[in-house]
């Protein structure tokens, strides 16, 4: 991409976080739906967001307040850029809904903003300046949307004061089956609801499902990845947010499911299996059960996407 472009357009994919034992440290690109965001230069300096679409989402315009506008905002002071832009922001991904949504956005633009100005940095580079602008929307640093977005892959924060990341190997016939409740739930709201400290017998517990996903991950085994799938930081205390969580989750375990939790803080749960068949399976019984309980939802189906995020215009 030449530095005398006048405009770009990337798109960004959903991620899940958490994947139930590794909170605010593992993340998961899925190839489901993304945001895309254009960045256009300007004759002059002003930073301006035109357009957010759909537009009855009520995302903040103003710069300073939406995770896009920030993150681009922050990188373009960094590099004493003042160039003005224009960013639009097309949101396809729903906004509280436990798929990244605003990592997906700050990603992008920061993207955007690195490929029209020839910037020439790599994701690490991008990595802080994205965590800025989801800030804003989680009201906490938590770089497991961000990063996987960024990275694509299957990735683990194993630092945070400096950030540091791992990008670990994946099973090729690894599963997800991904349901999205029709409601919001806002990260910070489930933030505020964990508790401040937790049991010593729950963080040995904790410890050991979280080394044993990431062995599950070197190994490549989705046993060990499905065994170590469980939460005792988080999930007790956010599923009264999902209607009906324990009873999808019995559903998904009936119905194939090697592994069930919440993507990151929800309303979006996910079930683990190792073949599209039982996938397709869970997320249509699902779906129909919550139908029954007059709740409308979507149903996706994911492989780990290990694509970054790309140019599409
Ligand atoms: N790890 C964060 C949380 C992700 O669970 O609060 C939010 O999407």
């Amino acid at each position: 991409m030449s530095g005398k472009s006048e405009s770009i357009k990337i798109e960004a994919s959903a991620s899940m976080s958490n994947l139930g034992s590794g909170f605010d440290i593992l993340g998961i690109s899925v190839n489901i739906v993304s945001d895309e965001v254009i960045v256009e230069k300007r004759d002059d300096k002003k930073i301006i967001i035109q357009d957010i679409i759909p537009s009855d989402f009520n995302i903040p315009t103003v710069v300073e307040k939406n995770t896009c506008g920030f993150a681009v905002k922050s990188l373009l002071d960094n590099y004493d850029i003042d160039q003005g832009i224009t960013i639009s922001i097309i949101k396809k991904l729903g906004i509280g809904s436990g798929l990244g949504s605003s990592a997906a956005s700050a990603v992008a633009g920061v993207c955007a903003v690195n490929e029209l100005f020839s910037l020439g940095l790599e994701n690490k580079d991008l990595l802080n300046f994205a965590l800025e602008g989801e800030q804003i929307a989680s009201k906490a640093i938590h770089a497991d949307n961000v990063a996987p977005c960024l990275f694509g892959g299957v990735v683990l924060i194993n630092n945070y004061e400096p950030i540091n990341i791992i990008e670990l190997p994946f099973p090729d016939n690894l599963y997800f089956t991904l349901i999205y409740p029709d409601i919001e739930i806002k990260t910070s709201q489930a933030r505020s609801i964990l508790p401040k400290e937790i049991r010593f017998g729950d963080a040995v517990f904790q410890t050991g499902k979280t080394a044993g996903l990431i062995a599950g991950f070197y190994e490549k085994n989705i046993e060990i990845i499905s065994e170590s799938i469980e939460d005792r930081l988080a999930e007790s205390y956010r599923k009264h947010l999902i209607p009906y969580y324990d009873e999808i989750k019995n559903v998904a375990f009936e119905n194939g499911a090697t592994a069930f939790n919440i993507s990151g803080s929800g309303p979006t749960v996910f079930a683990v299996s190792d073949n599209y068949a039982t996938a397709e399976k869970i997320g249509q019984i699902i779906q129909e059960f919550l139908y029954g309980k007059s709740i409308g939802s979507n149903s996706y189906i994911s492989k780990v996407n290990p694509n970054p995020p790309r140019a599409i215009g």
